[in-house]
């Protein structure tokens, strides 16, 4: 599995990826391209087999690092793709000497939380009505011991 920076011809494939799940907050192919002008925000591209398989986008705004939306094609779920996604953004953390990640997800994605909990991350906080004004989000934290930068 490659992880690379995004590209422009990107867009359309993570904006698929996004359509496979219903719900979910997606920002289309625009939303992405927004990003290029914010210089915090980093958006990485997982290919498989030639293909693209997730992505991840986080805003590094040291000493903390906002995941702002990471997601796998249902075709290639459980393979690793989002904890390699993961561990690119740990990667991204330690060098900008960053010692905080901080998420927001919805309290019945099962799937995501479990991931983040097998990445060492912690429940530290829930904002009701965070999605539609109806799900609530976890916030989710994983403090890197200063070891690791
Ligand atoms: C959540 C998501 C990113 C996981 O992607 P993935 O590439 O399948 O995750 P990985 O293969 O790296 O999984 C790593 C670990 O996370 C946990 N995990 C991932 N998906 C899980 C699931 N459906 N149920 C239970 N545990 C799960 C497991 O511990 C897994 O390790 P294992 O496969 O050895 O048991 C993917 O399901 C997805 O894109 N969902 C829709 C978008 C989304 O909800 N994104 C999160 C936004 S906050």
């Amino acid at each position: 599995m490659l992880i690379r920076r995004a590209r422009k011809e990107d867009y359309a494939a993570f904006a698929a990826i996004e359509a496979e799940y219903p719900g979910y907050p997606a920002w289309g192919e625009k939303g992405f391209e927004a990003e290029e002008k914010n210089r915090h925000s980093v958006t990485l591209a997982a290919e498989e087999e030639g293909r693209t398989a997730g992505f991840i986008n986080f805003w590094i705004l040291r000493p903390q690092v906002q995941l702002n939306t990471l997601a796998v094609a249902r075709a290639f779920l459980r393979r690793g793709t989002a904890s390699a996604l993961l561990g690119k953004l740990l990667e991204y953390a330690a060098k900008s000497l960053c010692r905080e990640i901080d998420l927001e997800v919805n309290e019945h994605n099962a799937a995501a939380i479990a991931l983040y909990a097998a990445h060492n991350f912690e429940v530290v906080g829930k904002r009701p009505k965070f999605y539609n004004n109806t799900d609530a989000a976890l916030l989710m934290r994983r403090v890197l011991p200063a070891k690791d930068l």
